[in-house]
């Protein structure tokens, strides 16, 4: 992180006004068309852009808003590496979320399924991650108030996040290894050959640098893929974000059921 760091933070933090809000113990961010969740919780809406020194959103079919549910505090948006944030304004939005007390942290988002036993509009419970993004959002000098030099990441995605996840949907769910490239090109098949070799099931453009920020700061991480579409040169079928949009969009109520149930179970034992 960049020297600044802290006061942007700091800044962001004390342009809420806090006694509009009361601040839930889970967070969750939206993935990429995942975003119409936060429709369906009720509660009192925060933009990004009326927080100072936040990054400002550019993307369409992202919000960018944080939503007070009673339960949960939903982060609609986020800034992805390939928009041209620096990885200081990817990981601002989880520094914040810890800022207001968040514990555990449901992050989403939307991939491409490597492992071929995956198949389109399936949601995939993250088990691990492997960084090709060639960078990370902790170089710089460290600050100990926010956590520890040199972050374990043993247990990036909390093994009893993923048991809680499977008994409350019946173990239906899969797991998988996702892995992170910067793009915004997509993958090319021999890429895809290289990305299974080395133990990925899916492949994104997100996530990474914001688990290891949450891991960082002592936040609890869940993640949710939802595999928008096969790989690259998996299937003999051109990329295309319509693709992704368009599954995001057909699986939407299955997702909000799919959370809906793992909230449930996260109140009534965390
Ligand atoms: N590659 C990278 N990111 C993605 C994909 C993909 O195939 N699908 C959705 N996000």
């Amino acid at each position: 992180m960049r020297d600044n760091f802290k006061d942007r933070l700091n800044t962001a933090f004390r342009s809420i006004p806090l006694e509009k809000y009361k601040v839930p113990s889970i967070g969750i961010i939206l993935g990429s068309g995942l975003g119409n969740y936060v429709s369906s919780i009720e509660g009192p809406i925060l933009p990004f852009s009326e927080i100072e020194g936040f990054p400002r959103t550019t993307v369409e079919g992202h919000r960018g808003e944080y939503k007070f549910g009673k339960e949960i505090l939903i982060q609609a948006g986020r800034f992805h590496f390939y928009e041209g944030y620096s990885l200081d304004d990817v990981v601002m939005p989880v520094f914040l979320l810890w800022k207001l007390g968040i514990k555990t942290l449901i992050i989403t988002n939307a991939s491409g399924g490597i492992n071929k036993s995956y198949s389109a509009g399936e949601f995939v419970l993250i088990k691990d991650h492997i960084n090709f993004i060639g960078s990370n959002p902790l170089i710089g000098s460290n600050n100990n108030e926010y956590g520890p030099r040199f972050p374990d990441m043993t247990e990036a995605y909390s093994a009893d996040l993923r048991q809680l996840a499977q008994e409350a949907v019946g173990s239906t769910l899969k797991e998988g290894v996702y892995a992170a490239l910067t793009g915004p090109s997509y993958e090319t098949p021999a890429e895809i050959r290289m990305l299974r070799t080395i133990g990925a099931d899916m492949v994104g453009m997100s996530t990474v640098p914001e688990v290891i920020a949450a891991n960082y700061l002592g936040i609890k991480v869940m993640g949710i893929s939802c595999v928008t579409n096969m790989a690259a040169g998996i299937l003999n079928t051109p990329l295309s974000h319509e693709e992704v949009i368009e599954t995001t969009k057909r699986v939407e109520k299955e997702f909000s059921a799919l959370v809906e149930k793992i909230i449930l179970k996260l109140v009534s034992e965390y």
